[in-house]
């Protein structure tokens, strides 16, 4: 069930009616569940316990889906690891609570600095990307008197069936390496001294609703780890990535019990630890994004619902022509008009949804829904537009868990010719 619910005629998330949460904290306003969080983290709990997988499994939250430290927090208090992608992501985990032991650093572009980090901090392993990056990663360990923990992401190689810029897993994408370097790379990490081998990851795309392609993806990484053992490389973890796709619109509402089932089966009997990298999954709709109707702009040939929140605060439609359903959070009882939901920033793709049906006056509040993944995390200050706030509900009550950056603020850091 939706933490987002209509009472009385008026959106709530949780207990909370969403025009006292705009009342209080103003908009554009990311509000998120925690009750929607912690729901979809049981979600592959229950998935991984199907496979007496309960002990032997780990749930690495994509941080970049939504990085706000009471997200974080809220799942590193239900135990979750974390997958990182940078030494930000890392100092975010570490002061929401996070433990270092459950953190997988992913990522093409390590850089010296971010390797000391996690390696100071302790991370269970970095997913090696390319052999250049294994060779620096040795070289830093050295510096510290450490031994880096590795898997190598391996490209499997296979069509998720998603969104061209969101698939990672082909031979053309800039992630991972090559399936048939595979063996000839651990070979040589086996040979560094202050490398030590872990385990082994994947990760083929993003918003993916067919399972067949993780299956497929998970037998051929259990090929490798089999032609690794023949050659008394053990490996110690699976990790299969993330991916899950989420209802926008009329996708199908997956669980994780349904997406993951037949990768999981691939893994029955195996006694590696099971990673998982999922992000938008736990996120998505466990948030939205609450606007107020600036200005209604009859056109000659559109009418404009020009909001409060623009491409700066969610680019998900206008990166990847995504839709994002939008209601009105009180509903008039007036037909409706066909409006494109535009905001304030000086560009045709500054828009939420095209031709929205909707009954609107200006002032109203709407909803952007499955706004909780790569919204406010891929958000900017385009305009020079300060950043939504972001409220977490819990319950009947609604916390504030990061201010709206004010304008100061945003022009800090910069300076003049003396
Ligand atoms: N692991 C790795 C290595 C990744 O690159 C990603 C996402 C994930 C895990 C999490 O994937 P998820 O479970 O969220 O699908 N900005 C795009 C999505 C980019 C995904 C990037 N990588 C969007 O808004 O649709």
């Amino acid at each position: 069930m939706s933490a987002f619910q209509s009472r009385g005629g008026r959106l709530h998330a949780e207990g909370v009616p969403l025009e006292d949460i705009a009342a209080q904290y103003g908009t554009p306003c990311y509000v998120y569940s925690r009750a929607a969080l912690t729901a979809a983290y049981d979600d592959y709990h229950a998935a991984l316990a199907a496979h007496g997988r309960a002990d032997n499994a780990t749930v690495c939250y994509a941080v970049k889906a939504s990085s706000n430290l009471a997200v974080l927090n809220v799942f590193a208090r239900l135990g979750a690891g974390f997958d990182i992608v940078s030494g930000g992501e890392l100092a975010r985990v570490l002061a929401a609570g996070g433990d270092a032991a459950k953190v997988v650093f992913s990522g093409v572009g390590k850089s010296r600095d971010e390797m000391r980090a996690a390696l100071e901090a302790g991370i269970r392993c970095f997913n090696v990307e390319s052999p250049a990056e294994l060779e620096q990663l040795d070289a830093v360990a050295a510096s510290l008197g450490k031994r880096a923990p590795i898997a190598f992401r391996v490209n499997p190689d296979v069509d998720p069936k998603t969104h061209p810029y969101i698939s990672t897993g082909l031979k053309t994408s800039k992630f991972g390496v090559a399936y048939a370097d595979a063996l000839a790379l651990y070979r040589r990490a086996r040979d560094l001294a202050n490398i030590e081998i872990r385990g082994i990851a994947c990760h083929i795309g993003s918003q993916l609703l067919d399972p067949a392609p993780a299956a497929e993806a998970a037998q051929k990484v259990l090929a490798l780890v089999d032609a690794l053992a023949a050659e008394g490389i053990a490996l110690a973890h699976i990790d299969i990535g993330g991916g899950m796709g989420i209802r926008y619109r009329d996708e199908p509402a997956l669980s994780a019990t349904d997406y993951l089932e037949p990768a999981l089966k691939v893994l029955d009997g195996r006694n590696e630890h099971v990673l998982l990298e999922p992000g938008r999954s736990l996120v998505g709709n466990a948030g939205l994004l609450l606007t107020r109707v600036e200005v209604l702009k009859h056109a000659e040939e559109r009418n404009f619902a020009v909001v409060d929140a623009a491409m700066n605060d969610l680019a998900r439609p206008a990166l990847y022509d995504a839709w994002h359903e939008i209601v009105a959070v009180s509903p008039r009882s007036d037909a409706p008009t066909t409006y494109d939901v535009v905001g304030p920033i000086c560009e045709s793709g500054d828009f939420l949804g095209h031709g929205r049906e909707l009954a609107l006056a200006q002032g109203d509040l709407l909803a952007v829904m499955s706004a909780g993944a790569y919204g406010m995390a891929m958000s900017s200050n385009y305009n020079t537009r300060p950043r939504a706030a972001e409220v977490m509900v819990d319950g009947d009550n609604a916390h504030l868990v990061r201010r709206r950056e004010e304008l100061p603020q945003l022009l800090a850091l910069e300076s003049v010719l003396p």
